[in-house]
């Protein structure tokens, strides 16, 4: 059972009699399972929080349906319980950590005997709890993220949806937001994580889709999105004295007994193995030239929109 799924989600919104109807999403099916970290990848524009907005009931989508975890969004009276970090996110300057935390505390309704142990458990969780009695306005951006991401796991959610966690956040930052992210996937939540950073994606999620203008572009695992077994194959073969890289079936740069070769895939390679080995070749190296999400991402883009500027 998908813990999240849109049904040819579309959102049209009208932009005033001059401007016309505008699509920010079009027919977006997607699928989230359960335990996963789900990028979801796309410039900015192509409607990513605009389908967040929608799964908080924040948006009421123009035709489409959305379930989360089986409940069809439609149904459902109340606001289900997800937690939520939004992109920017605009708290209040003038509350500490704590007071903040207290608030959403509030919000979701934690019973008053139960609030201290929970936002103890939150902050030490993000490890904010030296900064608790801080103004929120003399937060660095990553302790905005970390306490934000706090507030939203107050409710003990499933299913966390992230807008952006990583913008705007240097390196350190960055491994602090990720390694929190590892840790909740550890404790079993479901990660919905929106982003145009392609290298957190690549690093995180097992999978991903890639949105452009509204339209779901791929979807599928990281692996098989980046062709691994499909990628070429660069070797670096030691070769015994006598042997020359046509024994062994091999075209290279070839020097000092060493052979710099590439094979157009991992199949390809597997089946020569066999026969450098008998002939006592030595494997130095064996690294397949990935591309890397990047590229895909670009690829991708670029062949549903050929003049599409994609910003850096
Ligand atoms: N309330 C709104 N009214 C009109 N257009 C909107 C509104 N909200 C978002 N949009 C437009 O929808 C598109 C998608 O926006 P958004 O979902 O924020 O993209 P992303 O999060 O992927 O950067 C953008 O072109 C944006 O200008
Ligand atoms: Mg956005």
């Amino acid at each position: 059972m998908p813990v999240l799924k849109t049904e040819n989600l579309t959102k049209i919104f009208r932009r005033g009699w001059r401007r016309g109807k505008f699509t920010a999403l079009d027919n977006l099916s997607i699928e989230v399972r359960e335990g996963e970290i789900f990028g979801f990848l796309g410039p900015n524009g192509a409607g990513k929080t605009t389908t967040i907005k929608i799964l908080l009931r924040l948006l009421k989508p123009t035709s489409g349906n959305a379930y989360i975890l089986d409940t069809n969004l439609k149904d459902t009276p109340t606001r289900l319980r997800v937690g939520y970090m939004p992109e920017n996110p605009y708290f209040y300057r003038f509350l500490t950590g704590e007071e903040f935390l207290k608030f959403y505390a509030r919000l979701n309704r934690i019973p008053p005997d139960d609030q201290s142990r929970r936002i103890d458990e939150l902050l030490d969780l993000v490890g904010m709890r030296h900064a608790r009695n801080v103004l929120l306005k003399e937060y660095s951006k990553g302790m905005t993220q970390r306490i934000g991401l706090a507030q939203a796991l107050m409710h003990d959610p499933k299913l966390v949806l992230l807008d952006e966690p990583m913008s705007g956040l240097d390196p350190i930052g960055r491994k602090e937001i990720r390694d929190l992210i590892y840790a909740l996937k550890h404790q079993g939540r479901t990660i919905f994580f929106c982003s145009h950073i392609l290298s957190d994606i690549q690093d995180m999620c097992s999978r991903v889709a890639i949105l452009h203008h509204g339209k779901l572009l791929k979807m599928g695992e990281l692996d098989s999105l980046l062709g691994t077994e499909k990628n070429k194959i660069r070797l670096e073969i030691r070769l015994p004295d006598g042997t020359s890289p046509a024994d062994l079936d091999l075209a290279g740069e070839f020097h000092n007994g060493l052979l710099k070769s590439v094979l157009p895939n991992t199949a390809e390679a597997n089946q020569k193995l066999d026969l450098w080995r008998s002939k006592g070749a030595q494997i130095i190296s064996w690294i397949p030239e990935r591309k890397n999400l990047e590229e895909i991402f670009v690829e991708t883009i670029r062949a549903a929109d050929p003049n599409v500027v994609l910003e850096t």
